[in-house]
C-alpha cells in the first residue's frame, strides 16, 4: 500500500476513544457505558445502581457506537480526522474532493442536485434514477428533463442513457445518470462526460451500486470523467449500513456549493463508528489491491457460468447483452424457465438467502468482497434449486413497468410537492397532476413522481407493480388512492 494510504485517521481515533473510559456529560445519551458484551465499562453490575433494567439487550446494539463529535474528536473537531480521511478516499479513487455521508447515497443525491441546478433551471436526468434524485429536485426547485435509458428490446431492462440523448436538449445545467443500473448494466460514462464537457455542462453520476468501480483504475465514474459521483459504501463494499461517499473532480461545479448542499441534508451528530467504517473500507481495499478484485470477480463469474447451465435461464451479463456490465451483479432472467421471480425469491429468503431484487422476470444478486467461495457456491446451488422448484411452462416476459414509463411533466417536483393536495381514488385520477411518488421498491425508481400527469397507463402500471411487490413512498400503501395537486 502506498505510504499515505496505509493511514486510517478515523479508525485510529475510534480505537483511541474506545480504549479510554469515556464518562461524558454530553451526547450520546448511552454515554458509552455499555460494551457489546453487555458489561458496563466501569465493571459495575448491569443491575447495579444507576443501571437501566434490560440494558444488556440495548448494549449489544450500541456497544460499538462512538460519536465523531465529543467522542472520537472534541466538540470543535479540532483533531481534524474526518477531512484527512476524506482526502485519503479522494486520492484512492482519483478525485480531488470527497465527503463521507451517513445518510446513504440518498443523502448524496439530495445534496448533489441542488449543488448544480437552482429554482426553475433545467437538468437532464436519466429516468432510471432513484427516488432520492427527486428529493434533490424538490430541494432545488429545478425542472427535470427526463431522459429515457435505452431499453433492451427482449429483456426490457435499462442499458444506460445513450450519448445521443443529450444532443436534442438545450438550456441545461447538467446531466445526471445512474450507472450501474439496478440490474447491473453500465452506461458509457466516458462518452457522456465528453458530450457534457464539450457543452460546458457537468456530468453527475449516481454510482450508488458501483463504489467498487472507483478502486479499479479508470473504471469508476470519476476516473471516466464525471464531475461528481455518489457511491454507497454499504452496498457493494463493507461499510456500515447508511455509509456513502460523494466524490468530485471538476472545474464546472462549485465545491463550496456542493459542501453547502450536502451540509443542508446532513445530521449534525454523525456516528464516528459509521464514518470509521468508510475509512477502514478504503484502507482494506487499497491494501488488498487487484488480488482481491480478481478473486471476487472470479466468484461472480463462476456464479454466472453455473446459473447459465440451468435450462431456460438467461444471465444478463456482458456476454449476453454485448455491453459492459457491473462485475459484481448477477442478474438472472427467468421467463424461459416458467418460474416467477417473487416465488423464487421467497424460497431463497426462507433459506436465509436474501436477493437484491426479484420482479416477475428477473432476479438480482449482489456479490461483495465479503463473500467467500463457499458463500457463492451455496447461493448458486440454492438459486438453481429454487428455480427448479418453480419451473413451469415457458411464458412471455413481463418487463418491469418502471423501466418503460415515459413521464409527462406538468409542474416542477417542488411546486407539486408543496402544493395543496386532495385525495382521489387512483382510478379516478387520470388527467390530474400527482403530488406524490409511487416507487416499486426495489428498485426505488418512481413510476410516478410529484408534478407528473396521471395517465391510464400509469394507473395500470401501479396496479400491476403492487400485485408483484411493495410500492413505496406513496401516502396510501394500498395504492388505491392518490394525493393530487388541488386545482
Ligand atoms: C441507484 C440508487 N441510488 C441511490 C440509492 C440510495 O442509496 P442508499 O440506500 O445508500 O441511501 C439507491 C438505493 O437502492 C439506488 O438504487
Amino acid at each position: 500500500m502506498s505510504g499515505s494510504q496505509s493511514r486510517t485517521p478515523l479508525v485510529d481515533a475510534w480505537e483511541r476513544a474506545r480504549a479510554r473510559e469515556l464518562r461524558p456529560m454530553q451526547i450520546p445519551g448511552h454515554k458509552y457505558r455499555y460494551r457489546r458484551d453487555g458489561q458496563r465499562l466501569d465493571g459495575q453490575r448491569l443491575d447495579g445502581e444507576g443501571s437501566i433494567p434490560g440494558f444488556a439487550l440495548l448494549a449489544q446494539l450500541i456497544g460499538d457506537d462512538i460519536a465523531l463529535q465529543g467522542g472520537m474528536d472534541d466538540n470543535a473537531l479540532s483533531g481534524g480526522f474526518l477531512p484527512v480521511a476524506e482526502q485519503l478516499w479522494a486520492a484512492a479513487v482519483g478525485a480531488t474532493h470527497a465527503r463521507f455521508l451517513v445518510g446513504g447515497s440518498s443523502q448524496g443525491n439530495l445534496g448533489m442536485v441542488p449543488a448544480v441546478v437552482a429554482d426553475g433551471q433545467r437538468i437532464a436526468i436519466d429516468r432510471s434514477s432513484h427516488r432520492s434524485v427527486l428529493g434533490g429536485l424538490v430541494i432545488a426547485g429545478a425542472q427535470p428533463v427526463w431522459v429515457q435509458p435505452t431499453i433492451h428490446p427482449e429483456f426490457g431492462i435499462p442499458l444506460g442513457v445513450d450519448v445521443s440523448a443529450l444532443s436534442a436538449l438545450d438550456d441545461l445545467r447538467g446531466l445526471l445518470v445512474t450507472t450501474p443500473s439496478y440490474v447491473g448494466t453500465l452506461a458509457n460514462t466516458a462518452a457522456l462526460a465528453h458530450a457534457c464537457h464539450s457543452r460546458g455542462l457537468p456530468l453527475l453520476v449516481d454510482q450508488a451500486w458501483g463504489a467498487h468501480l472507483g478502486f479499479r483504475p479508470g473504471a469508476g465514474a470519476i476516473g471516466q470523467g464525471a464531475d461528481v459521483s455518489v457511491t454507497s459504501v454499504h452496498k457493494t463494499l463493507m461499510g456500515y449500513s447508511q455509509t456513502a461517499v460523494v466524490t468530485m473532480h471538476s472545474d464546472l461545479i462549485d465545491l463550496a456549493a456542493l459542501d453547502r448542499c450536502l451540509d443542508l441534508v446532513a445530521t449534525t451528530s454523525p456516528s464516528g463508528t459509521l464514518l470509521a467504517s468508510i475509512d477502514a473500507t478504503r484502507a482494506v481495499l487499497v491494501e488488498a489491491g487487484s488480488t482481491l478484485w480478481e478473486r471476487v470477480f472470479s466468484l461472480a463469474d463462476q456464479m454466472r457460468a453455473a446459473l447459465r447451465q440451468e435450462p431456460g435461464v438467461v444471465v444478463l451479463d456482458e456476454q449476453e447483452l454485448g455491453q459492459p456490465c457491473d462485475p459484481l451483479k448477477v442478474t438472472v432472467w427467468l421467463p424461459r424457465t416458467g418460474a416467477f421471480g417473487p416465488a423464487v425469491a421467497e424460497l431463497l429468503r426462507a433459506a436465509g438467502i436474501g436477493l437484491e431484487a426479484a420482479d416477475t422476470d428477473t432476479l438480482v444478486l449482489t456479490i461483495s468482497p465479503a463473500d467467500s467461495a463457499d458463500d457463492v457456491q451455496a447461493a448458486t446451488s440454492a438459486v438453481r434449486a429454487a428455480i427448479d422448484a418453480n419451473r413451469a411452462t415457458p411464458r412471455p416476459p413481463v418487463p418491469t413497468e418502471v423501466w418503460q414509463v415515459v413521464p409527462e411533466v406538468a409542474l416542477t417536483p417542488r411546486s407539486a410537492f408543496m402544493a395543496p393536495r386532495r385525495r382521489l381514488r387512483l382510478v379516478d385520477a387520470v388527467g390530474e397532476v400527482s403530488a406524490e411518488q409511487f416507487c416499486p421498491y426495489p428498485p426505488g425508481v418512481p413510476l410516478l413522481a410529484p408534478g407528473e400527469r396521471v395517465t391510464q397507463e400509469i394507473v395500470e402500471a401501479i396496479a400491476s407493480a403492487s400485485r408483484v411487490g411493495r410500492v413505496a413512498y406513496c401516502s396510501d400503501p394500498t395504492t388505491q388512492t392518490i394525493e393530487v395537486v388541488a386545482s
